[in-house]
């Protein structure tokens, strides 16, 4: 039997390395190595050994097919490399040519803004940050100079959490604007202060085109000596010109919000019509952007700021309203569609 077996070992070597393609190397794996291959029905024919043949043929016989096995291996490493070096010669394989493209996904064009946004304003150094979305009635309203008795909460129609949180801080609501993190940073950072807060916001709204349920803002606050309007005007100027890459001016109108004084909506000059008149700003030139203004005292008190030294200004706009400017689309309930078509263009 050994020496059966050497024969065959000397016949599948020789066979494997004469073997010219991966085809024929299969084959021969097929035909002594397959279930009805020859070596495999000779090994099942150890078991018919004696017991004193048995040990010495078996290692043997195990010492072939590590052999085998080696060879196999070279062969078909051999033959792969042959294969490629073929390929790359051949004129009709044009190795430029692009490969199978790879499906990526993208950021939604919401996040897209937002990032910009992150980058030009902290490049002015403001620091990002990060808030709760569902916050309680103190810092929503209480802290922000707006009292439970105060009309201004008809402003925000706002989600109640039911039960009582806190004697002070009174039930959780979901925040109907960033703005709780004006007096949140205060209070964890103090003056000097330069921040920007991009969050989800909510409001018990009824949707259409223009009104969602849940959407996006930023809030801005800037805390330091000797700040006035004017800064506010710089920081606005530079960040719009910045983000849509063309010179934009802004201009302040009075406006109402509790937790500032004076208060004033800021308007940007329309980028559709170069501030020219068209039907999107109503042939006024201007399209309405933020609320803003210094600072009420109040506020700065509850943050633990003295007012006699510190004065500051607030902003808020909708990131959501942004996005809708910069890539011009029309129905809000787009962008939380999860529509593919639609977020595809982005
Ligand atoms: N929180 C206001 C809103 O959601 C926007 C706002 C107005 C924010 C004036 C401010 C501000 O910081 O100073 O309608």
């Amino acid at each position: 039997m050994k020496s059966l077996l050497e024969q065959l070992r000397a016949r599948i070597i020789q066979e494997i390395e004469s073997a010219k393609t991966q085809d024929e190397l299969k084959n021969i794996e097929i035909k002594y190595l397959g279930r009805n291959g020859e070596l495999t029905i000779m090994l099942k024919g150890l078991k018919d050994l004696s017991a004193e043949e048995k040990p010495v043929i078996g290692k043997f016989a195990n010492e072939v097919k590590i052999d085998i096995d080696k060879t196999f291996k070279g062969r078909a490493e051999v033959l792969e490399e042959e294969n490629l070096a073929k390929a790359c010669s051949n004129d009709d394989f044009d190795t430029t040519m692009p490969g199978t493209k790879f499906k990526m996904g993208h950021l939604h064009p919401l996040f897209q803004v937002q990032r910009d946004v992150e980058r030009i304003f902290g490049q002015m150094g403001f620091a990002v940050i990060d808030g709760l979305e569902m916050d309680s009635e103190y810092y929503n309203f209480e802290s922000l100079n707006i009292p439970e008795t105060h009309p201004a909460r008809d402003m925000q129609d706002t989600f109640f959490i039911k039960d009582k949180y806190h004697d002070f801080h009174k039930r959780m609501v979901m925040r109907t604007h960033t703005s709780p993190l004006q007096v949140r940073s205060m209070e964890k950072y103090g003056a000097p202060l330069r921040i920007i807060v991009p969050g989800r916001v909510f409001r018990y709204e009824a949707t259409d085109a223009s009104h969602d349920a849940t959407f996006n803002q930023v809030e801005g606050m800037l805390i330091d000596k000797n700040i006035s309007l004017a800064h506010l005007k710089g920081v606005m100027t530079e960040f719009l010109t910045r983000l849509f890459g063309k010179p934009v001016k802004v201009r302040f109108r009075p406006g109402y919000f509790p937790f500032v004084e004076p208060g004033i909506e800021l308007d940007l000059s329309c980028l559709l019509c170069d501030a020219k008149g068209c039907r999107v700003c109503k042939h006024t030139g201007w399209m309405e952007f933020m609320g803003a203004g210094m600072t009420h005292p109040n506020v700065l008190r509850a943050g633990g700021i003295d007012p006699n030294i510190y004065q500051g200004w607030a902003f808020g706009f909708g990131l959501t309203r942004l996005t809708m400017m910069k890539y011009n689309i029309d129905d809000i309930r787009l962008l939380m569609s999860g529509n593919l078509k639609f977020l595809n263009q982005f």
